[in-house]
């Protein structure tokens, strides 16, 4: 049922090659075959319908990160996609029955209105219990949503805006992909779950899935859409050298779309699953320069991200306004309800985990119901580090460990990074759709070691 109002695409979900080391063929399993995936590029309010099929041999279900979208198109953990061709039983899961999930035959329509600011979004698999192992393999992409109000600012654009999806990866003797379960054995095999409680981490660090890439580059303003697409890693950005004065990274959004005005950074931390969005002028630095991004939280091969070479003077007409965009304010007062969740360590069907409110995750058990329309606090407390994502809302960061939001906390979201011990309060207007949703830590392991809760919206 194809329209003229909407944007229709086919991604076919399959097992492939890349050449991610050179001269080594990686198999990956990606949306058309590549990783990242195809970047689909969208307007504001015109409805994309994302037809899907899946030739994998697991059952997929796919997930628009940051996505305004109606629950039956959400990406719920159990609405899976059937394989098309024959489920290899060597990677079934639980026996895991939801009465509600929508299962679909090899392939379905995911619809996406879109009603919402222009953002950097990203698509990727959301199957209950097996999201790490299906989004290492590959199975992640850019989808960037546009609007008129950003488009009138006259931010750098065409070859000057580069989305960057940095993750992490181990490669084993053969080039593959190390993942170290093929299924649930991090659930199943003793002394395996505890090694990987903090999540998988690889390293080798892929920018758009090459290894440390060398990007040549103008002398002049750049935006660097950051998505940082790893399970479990954390990263804290820095230029280095920085530019003269410092402020290197002018960040004009966060992972809902542009903040009001910009704000100059000298370094940026960001967590699995958050973007941000930053201007980075390299007529700052003479030409001839290399400016290698440094992870400073890294060692050895996982310090660096990827370098610039400041190749050659050219004509600079972007600009930077001091007022990016309108953003309502949405105080405090607004809030009829405050709930409380707490992510810990926890126990999950006999077995070491990580739980929401005490709770380990299940399709049946609803953790908060907000009625349509209103406007909530959320307050999150972690043991150790957890990036917390709310579905279907962009949320504001009220405080964070008691004091007033941070510096990276501006801007409307989805995606928080609480620190050991600390305690977050966001607020959130729960509005366009009914249903189900999940929030979740995004820590990928974390997740399908059950820190995931449901929401319904009323
Ligand atoms: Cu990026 Cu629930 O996911
Ligand atoms: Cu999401
Ligand atoms: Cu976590």
């Amino acid at each position: 049922q194809r329209t003229a109002d909407a944007d229709h695409y086919t991604i076919t979900q399959r097992a492939s090659t890349a050449e991610i080391l050179p001269g080594v063929r990686t198999p990956i399993w990606g949306y058309d075959g590549i990783f990242p995936g195809p970047t689909i590029e969208s307007r504001r309010d015109r409805t994309v319908v994302a037809h899907h099929r899946n030739e994998l041999p697991v059952p997929t279900v796919v997930h628009l990160h940051g996505g305004h979208t109606p629950a039956e198109s959400d990406g719920y953990p159990t609405d899976l996609v059937l394989p098309k061709s024959g489920w290899d039983a060597g990677h079934t899961g639980h026996g895991m029955v939801d009465a509600r999930a929508r299962i679909s035959d090899g392939e379905r329509d995911y619809v996406f209105p879109l009603r919402q600011r222009a953002a950097t979004l990203w698509y990727h698999d959301h199957r209950m219990d097996f999201t790490g192992p299906a989004v290492y393999r590959g199975l992640a992409g850019f989808h960037l949503i546009r609007d008129g109000e950003e488009d009138a600012l006259g931010l750098p654009s065409g070859e000057r805006e580069l989305p960057l999806m940095i993750a992490d990866r181990s490669f084993d003797e053969h080039g593959a992909f190390a993942y170290p379960s093929l299924d649930r054995t991090l659930r199943t095999t003793p002394g395996v779950e505890s090694a990987y409680v903090e999540g998988v981490f690889g390293d080798v660090i892929l920018v758009n899935g090459a290894p440390w890439p060398v990007h040549e580059v103008a002398a002049v303003r750049h935006r660097l859409r950051f998505l940082n697409g790893s399970n479990a890693r954390r990263y804290d950005l820095v230029l280095d050298p920085p530019p003269p004065g410092g402020g290197g990274f002018v960040q004009i959004g966060a992972d809902q779309g542009l903040l009001d005005a910009p704000r100059a950074h000298d370094h940026l931390p960001i967590a699995p699953a958050e973007r941000y969005d930053v201007v980075v002028d390299f007529g700052r630095y003479p030409v001839g320069t290399e400016v290698t991004l440094v992870n400073r939280l890294g060692t050895g091969s996982t310090a660096q991200v990827m370098r610039f070479v400041v190749a050659r003077r050219a004509l600079d007409e972007s600009r930077v306004p001091a007022k990016l965009a309108e953003i309502p304010p949405l105080p405090r007062e607004q809030a009829t309800t405050t709930r409380d969740f707490s992510f810990r360590a926890g126990t999950v069907h006999g077995r070491a985990g990580w739980v929401i409110g005490g709770e380990p995750f299940s399709p049946d058990l609803m953790s908060a119901s907000p009625r349509l329309g209103d406007t909530e606090i959320w307050r999150f407390v972690a043991d150790i580090h957890h990036p917390v994502h709310l579905h279907l809302v962009g949320f504001r960061i009220l405080s964070r460990g008691g004091h007033e939001p941070g510096p990276f906390d501006g801007g409307v979201k989805d995606t928080v990074d609480l620190a050991p011990g600390e305690s977050v309060e966001v607020i959130a207007r729960f509005d366009g759709y009914r249903g189900r949703y999940v929030f979740h830590c995004h820590n990928a392991e974390h997740e399908d070691m059950a820190m995931m809760a449901n929401f319904e919206v009323l």
